[in-house]
C-alpha cells in the first residue's frame, strides 16, 4: 500500500485502488474504504475494530498516548473541578456550554421528570430480592418504551420541545430514580421518592440513602465528588457500550431500547463491570494478606486467565486521565473525612509493584478509570454491586450525545460489519435414520 497526502492505494491481483483520507481535526487520519469491495473484491478483517472507524465524531477526543480527554474539546479536568454533572450533559448532548437560562431550563426539567410511573415502581417491587441492580436498570430502561411509546408525546407538546428532547430528560431524570430503586429493592428497604427540591445528584443520594426511621445528611462535599467521578465517566469515544449504542440505534430502534442494550454491554468485567471486581480483587488480596508480588506473577501468568483488574486499556498506552483524577479525588477525601481503608492501602502497593514491572512496563498497561473508581465509590457509602450502575448513569449523557449525533448524520446507515466464512462448503441435509453421531 502506498500513499499521498490525500489518497491511499491498495495494489491487489496487478490492480491498482486508489483510497481517499478523511482527515480527522486530531489524531489520525483514516483510509475511506467503503468501496473497497467494489473496487478490489476484498473486504477487512480488524478483530475487535483494533484499526476501524464506523463513525465521523465531533463529540469527545483520546490521545491514548498522551493521555488526553476533552469532551467537546474542553480538558476532563477542567470539567471535572469547574462544571457539574448536568452542565456536562449538556454539553456532550448539545455540543456547547448552556448559559445560565439553558441549563437552568435543562435541571428544571430533569427535576420535573424524576418520578416514576407507579406501574413501574411495582414491576421493581416485583423483582426477585437479590436481583443484581445491573439487570434491573438495564430491565427497567427498556420498559420505559412501554410507558413513553407514543408517536405524539403529550408531555413534549406542553413543554413544547421535540420528542426526542423529551426522552433525553425523562433518561437522564430517571436513571437515578431507577438506580436508587433497584438498591433499595436489593436491601429490603421502602423506595424513597424523588424530591424537587433538590440537585441531580443530591437527590440521588438522598433516594439511595434516606430511609423512614433515618433520614439521610446530604453532604455538600459528596455531592461534589459525586458530580466529579460521574462526569469523568461521561464519555469515552467508541468504546463497548456506546458502540453497542450506535449499532442497536442504527436500526432507527428508541432511544430507551438503544440504551438498554448498552447498558448490558457495559456490565461485562472487560468494559463498566471491572470496578466491581477491581475492588472485589482488592478486599480479597487485603483480607488473605496475600503478597502483592504473588499477584503480580498470577496476573503475567499466561496458563491463568486471571487479569489485573483495573489495568490496561484498548486506548490508552499511558496512565489513564480519569485514574489519574480519581486517584486524586479518592486520596484527597478520604484524608479529608479521616477514613482509613485498608483497600487503598492495597490499591497503591498494587499500583506501585505492576508500575515497576517489566510485564507492565514492556506492554504499557497502567491503571484505568476503575481502577480507584470503587473506592470512592466505597468511601460515599455505595455498596459494591452498585459500582457498574454508577458508571452506567454517569456515561449516560455519552450514550445519548453519540445516539444523536448518529440520528442526526444523513445518510443514516444501519450498522452490518462483514464477516469471513470459515464454515463448510455446500452440504445436503441428511435423513434423521442416516445421521451419524458426530463428537
Ligand atoms: C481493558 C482491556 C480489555 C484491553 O484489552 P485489549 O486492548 O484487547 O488488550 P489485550 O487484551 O490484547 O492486552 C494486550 C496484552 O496485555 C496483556 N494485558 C492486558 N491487560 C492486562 C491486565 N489487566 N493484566 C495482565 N495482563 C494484561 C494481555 O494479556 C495481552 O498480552 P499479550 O500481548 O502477551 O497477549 C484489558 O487491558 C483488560 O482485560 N484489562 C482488565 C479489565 C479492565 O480493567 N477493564 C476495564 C477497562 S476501562
Amino acid at each position: 500500500m502506498s500513499n499521498n497526502l490525500d489518497k491511499a492505494e491498495i495494489n491487489y491481483q496487478g490492480k491498482t485502488s486508489q483510497f481517499n483520507i478523511i482527515k480527522s481535526s486530531e489524531g489520525a487520519n483514516a483510509i475511506d474504504i467503503s468501496g473497497l469491495r467494489d473496487k478490489t473484491g476484498l473486504i477487512t478483517y480488524d478483530p475487535g475494530f483494533q484499526c476501524s472507524s464506523a463513525y465521523k465524531s465531533k463529540i469527545t477526543h483520546i490521545d491514548g498516548q498522551k493521555g488526553i480527554l476533552r469532551y467537546r474539546g474542553i480538558p476532563i479536568e477542567e470539567l471535572a473541578e469547574k462544571s457539574s454533572f448536568v452542565e456536562t450533559a449538556f454539553l456532550l448532548i448539545y455540543g456547547y456550554l448552556p448559559t445560565n437560562d439553558q441549563l437552568n431550563l435543562f435541571s428544571n426539567r430533569l427535576t420535573e421528570h424524576s418520578i416514576l410511573h407507579e406501574d413501574m415502581k411495582n414491576f421493581i417491587s416485583y423483582i426477585q430480592q437479590h436481583a443484581h441492580p445491573m439487570p434491573i436498570l438495564s430491565t427497567m430502561v427498556s420498559t420505559l418504551s412501554i410507558f413513553y411509546s407514543d408517536v405524539f408525546d403529550l408531555e413534549a407538546r406542553e413543554e413544547k420541545i421535540s420528542d426526542f428532547d423529551v426522552n433525553i430528560v425523562r433518561l437522564i431524570s430517571k436513571i437515578r430514580t431507577i438506580a436508587a430503586f433497584a438498591y433499595k429493592k436489593s436491601c429490603g428497604e421502602p423506595f424513597v421518592y424523588p424530591r424537587h427540591d433538590l440537585s441531580y445528584c443530591a437527590n440521588f443520594l438522598n433516594m439511595m440513602f434516606s430511609s423512614p426511621v433515618k433520614p439521610y445528611a446530604i453532604d455538600d462535599e459528596v455531592v461534589k465528588i459525586l458530580n466529579a467521578v460521574l462526569i469523568l465517566h461521561a464519555d469515552h469515544g467508541q468504546n463497548c457500550s456506546t458502540s453497542t449504542v450506535r449499532l442497536v440505534g442504527s436500526s432507527q430502534v428508541n432511544l430507551f431500547s438503544a440504551v438498554c442494550a448498552g447498558i448490558c454491554a457495559l456490565w461485562g468485567p472487560l468494559h463498566g463491570g471491572a470496578n466491581q471486581k477491581v475492588i472485589e480483587m482488592l478486599a480479597d488480596i487485603t483480607k488473605s494478606g496475600k503478597s502483592i508480588q504473588k499477584i503480580i506473577d498470577e496476573a503475567k501468568d499466561k496458563n491463568q486467565p486471571f487479569r489485573l483488574m483495573g489495568f490496561g486499556h484498548r486506548v490508552y498506552k499511558t496512565y489513564d486521565p480519569r485514574a489519574k483524577m480519581i486517584k486524586k479525588i479518592c486520596i484527597d477525601f478520604l484524608n479529608k473525612k479521616s477514613i482509613a481503608d485498608p483497600i487503598l492501602e492495597t490499591a497503591l502497593k498494587l499500583e506501585e509493584a505492576a508500575l515497576k514491572d517489566d510485564y507492565f512496563i514492556e506492554k504499557r498497561l497502567y491503571p484505568n478509570v476503575d481502577f480507584y473508581s470503587g473506592i470512592v465509590y466505597r468511601a460515599l457509602g455505595i455498596p459494591t454491586n452498585m459500582f457498574t450502575v454508577m458508571f452506567a448513569i454517569g456515561r449516560l449523557p455519552g450514550w445519548i450525545a453519540h445516539w444523536k449525533e448518529m440520528n442526526e448524520t444523513i445518510p443514516h446507515k444501519i450498522g452490518r460489519p462483514s464477516q469471513i466464512y470459515l464454515g463448510d462448503g455446500l452440504k445436503h441435509f441428511i435423513p434423521m435414520d442416516e445421521r451419524k453421531i458426530l463428537i
